[in-house]
């Protein structure tokens, strides 16, 4: 239970779904965790429930200012951030044609920029103390692509991108920069409809585990990448996906389970 122990961690993004299992997690493992997010009942509700080492930041990731109040607040009270869970993301489900010039800003402000300006503000930081780990959570669309999701497969691509360039400029100043891909998590992002996990597994046959994922199963991974034990995992994309991108069944073949 101290994996964490003495470390200071911002998880964006952090007062719902996986984020919120990330927070809970990281307190769990000796972490003072600062919730960001723009959800404040949420995330204030959240922050409570953890205990004296959660703490609730209204943050916008696609504002530099709200990031440069956020990090301030974090070092003042600190003097260091060891963590940074790039976890923040929206998406949109809607054919190319549908998806307006809106939308598709909107969703590259948030899940690019966002991990952007929030790894540029807090590496600065990371740098002078000469260690740090950052997590960035693209997507299994950000290791393949799916219908209905072109800009958010982009941006989650760019993610994947950006945490191998920032891998290799951070790395040899003492930063870890990873990538976690999920895939089917039941969130409220990909669950929308909130239909029962029953159903919800259902969209989850075709693939090795052949249900749907939870929340903390996600966390687990933040938690190693973000931990002293991943010190050798540096540009490194984790898949947690159920097999999702390993590939499908046919099921005519042998191999496949029993229908
Ligand atoms: N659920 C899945 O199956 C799945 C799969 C792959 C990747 N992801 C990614 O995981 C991350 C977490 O998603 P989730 O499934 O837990 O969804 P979620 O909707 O439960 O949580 C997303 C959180 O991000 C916050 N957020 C949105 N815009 C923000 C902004 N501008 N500034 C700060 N916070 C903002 C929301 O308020 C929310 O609390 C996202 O980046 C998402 O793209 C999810």
């Amino acid at each position: 239970m101290s994996r964490l122990k003495g470390k200071t961690a911002i998880v964006t993004g952090a007062a719902s779904g996986m984020g919120s299992a990330i927070a809970k997690l990281f307190v769990e493992e000796g972490a003072t965790v600062y919730i960001a997010d723009i959800q404040d009942d949420a995330g204030e509700a959240l922050a409570n429930e953890l205990g004296n080492e959660a703490h609730y930041l209204h943050l916008d990731v696609t504002s530099v200012e709200e990031w440069e109040e956020c990090v301030a607040t974090v070092i003042g009270a600190n003097g260091k951030i060891d963590i940074l869970v790039n976890n923040a993301g929206i998406i949109k489900f809607a054919g190319l044609l549908d998806l307006s010039i809106e939308d598709i800003r909107t969703i590259l402000d948030v899940n690019v920029m966002g991990v952007m300006i929030g790894t540029k503000t807090v590496a600065k930081h990371m740098i002078e103390k000469k260690a740090g780990s950052i997590v960035n959570i693209s997507s299994a669309d950000g290791l393949s692509t799916a219908n209905a999701l072109s800009a958010y497969c982009a941006s989650k691509w760019a993610v994947r991108g950006y945490t191998k360039a920032t891998a290799l400029e951070l790395g040899h100043l003492g930063i870890r920069v990873n990538s976690i891909h999920p895939g089917g998590i039941d969130t409220p992002l990909a669950n929308q409809m909130n239909v029962s996990r029953e159903m919800f597994d259902q969209g989850f046959k075709p693939y090795p585990a052949q249900r749907a994922g939870d929340p903390m199963e996600v966390a687990y991974a933040a938690l190693y990448l973000a931990s002293d034990e991943a010190g050798y995992c540096m540009g490194t994309e984790l898949a947690v996906d159920g097999g999702m991108t390993a590939g499908h069944y046919y099921h005519n073949l042998p191999g496949a389970p029993a229908q």
